[in-house]
């Protein structure tokens, strides 16, 4: 036999020192190449997160978040209270019934975790007893588990929690898309995209279809694109104290709804100041609340009108009338909805009373009417009156950009959706722009507006001038 090398003799006999040396040079160019390769995969991995961060992301940051994802569920679950039970929680004790928590609990499944640009998505399978609560209070400690920026919860489907796991805030970069609207295609495109083959021009002939009150005015955190669609949401209600993007968001969407077959209505009972640089565009603007009330009057009977109108076709909305009959849809723009309910004196109250039940009106009726309403202001409380809840009710499409109150973040998102009032609240004042909006298929979640400089709204504005469309009982503000 062999005389083994000492120490290893027992357990590896014919290990000899001769052997152990003649496998050195082996073992040493292994560890080299395994060095060597391992600093390339650092350097390609750090060249690819300058370069080619979407590269790096999949071949890299995914499978490492995944990796600890698996490995950090068991103890997030137990510390976040998410795990379920097979055994009875109450057991008896001698005379007495003693509930307690299970010493075996069981994991709610964490599947189907995939890559995506903005971070992954994943989905959780409840156990039966479970409810979906607990997960979206846990949101937080996942997002501190996993390193990522945020995590959003959304828990529509029965049985199962989805997770989108955002790895960055992309609405924070520097880079505003300002500059892709200054080149131009973009908004041409966004134009087109409800109409492939045709270009601004043609518009002003145009019938109305459901797609042109869709407005693409920014990016959402999750790498979608953040739209204002009104065929969804009917009306809306924005809200963002002063110097928070809310004439920005309202520039933006404007841009969008100006190339297209849509009349757009300004209510600017700041004097006007706000919505002045749409007026060649607006086919009716008011400066105040005595003309706001007008026109708002004046809307409200259009609205009667176009049920007459339903009513003799059998049509249920306006999009189920013909072509040749169906009225173009309104948009009304309201800039500061305090304005409008604001009481001095006796005077005051009539006026506001008039203007504010109109709009009311104007949001029960128009939805189907082609009639639809976003209402801007810094504030919205119960103090406005009664009527402002009402309003509230009809206004389903909710933005809030950062506001100083947490009354208005309450109105403004707690109704809906009360998991996104805290979001709301740590909206980073540094960044102008970000909101927390309704989202069709999530729920709610962040958003950015895009950003044109005055000029850049001033050569859409000029360029479309001329599709305002003139409505029943209406003065275009230049007229
Ligand atoms: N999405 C955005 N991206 C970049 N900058 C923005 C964005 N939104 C707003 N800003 C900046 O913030 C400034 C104020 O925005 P804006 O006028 O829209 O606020 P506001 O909420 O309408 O304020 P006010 O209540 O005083 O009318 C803008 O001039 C712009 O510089
Ligand atoms: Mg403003």
């Amino acid at each position: 036999m062999t005389p083994g090398f000492p120490g290893f003799a027992p357990e590896f006999p014919g290990v000899t020192l001769e052997r152990i040396q003649s496998w050195l040079p082996t073992i040493v160019t292994a560890a080299v190449v395994l060095g060597a390769v391992i600093v390339a995969l650092v350097v390609v991995s750090r060249l690819l997160r300058r370069l080619a961060p979407r590269v790096h992301w999949y071949l890299f940051g995914f499978p490492l978040l995944r990796t600890r994802m698996r490995r950090s569920w068991r103890h997030l679950c137990l510390n976040a209270d998410l795990t379920g039970t097979d055994r009875p929680t109450t057991e008896q004790l001698g005379p007495l019934l003693v509930r307690g928590r299970p010493i075996m609990p069981v994991l709610p499944l964490l599947r189907r975790i995939r890559p995506r640009s903005f971070g992954a998505t994943a989905v959780i399978v409840l156990h039966p007893g479970q409810v979906p609560e607990p997960f979206v209070n846990a949101a937080e400690a996942m997002a501190h588990a996993w390193g990522v920026h945020a995590v959003r919860v959304d828990a529509r489907r029965r049985g199962r929690v989805r997770l989108t796991i955002l790895t960055a805030d992309p609405l924070t970069a520097k880079r505003t898309e300002a500059a892709t609207w200054a080149t131009g295609p973009p908004l041409k495109e966004a134009a087109m995209t409800s109409r492939p083959s045709e270009a601004i021009e043609p518009l002003a002939s145009a019938v109305a279809v459901p797609a042109d009150l869709a407005a693409d005015v920014g990016q959402r955190e999750d790498g979608q694109r953040w739209v204002v669609d009104l065929v969804t949401f009917p009306h809306w209600l924005i809200t963002g104290a002063t110097q928070s993007g809310k004439s920005t968001l309202i520039n933006a969407a404007v841009a969008r709804w100006a190339a297209r077959p849509v009349a757009l209505v300004g209510i600017d009972c700041k004097g006007g100041m706000e919505l002045a640089p749409h007026a060649p565009r607006l086919s009716a603007l008011a400066t105040d609340r005595a003309e706001a009330a007008d026109i708002l009057a004046a809307l409200v009977a259009e609205t009667q009108r176009r049920m007459g109108l339903c009513r003799q076709h059998g049509a249920r909305n306006i999009w189920q009338l013909p072509p040749d009959a169906r009225p173009v849809p309104v948009v009304v723009i309201v800039d500061e909805l305090a304005e409008l309910y604001l009481v001095a004196s006796r005077a005051d109250k009539d006026e506001a009373l008039r203007a504010t039940t109109n709009l009311l009106r104007l949001a029960q009726l128009g939805a189907a009417l082609g009639v639809h309403v976003i209402v801007a202001g810094q504030r919205v409380g119960s103090d406005f009156g009664p009527g402002v809840t009402a309003l509230r009710a009809q206004l389903a499409g909710r933005i809030c950009l950062r506001v100083n109150d947490e009354e208005t973040v309450k109105m403004t998102l707690g109704d809906l959706y009360p998991d996104a009032v805290d979001a709301a609240q740590q909206i980073d004042p540094a960044v102008k722009g970000i909101a927390v909006t309704t989202a069709d298929e999530a729920g709610w979640i962040r958003a950015r507006s895009v950003y044109l400089s005055p000029e850049e709204l001033a050569a859409v504005i000029a360029a479309t001038a001329h599709l305002a469309p003139r409505l029943p009982g209406l003065t275009p503000p230049d007229a």
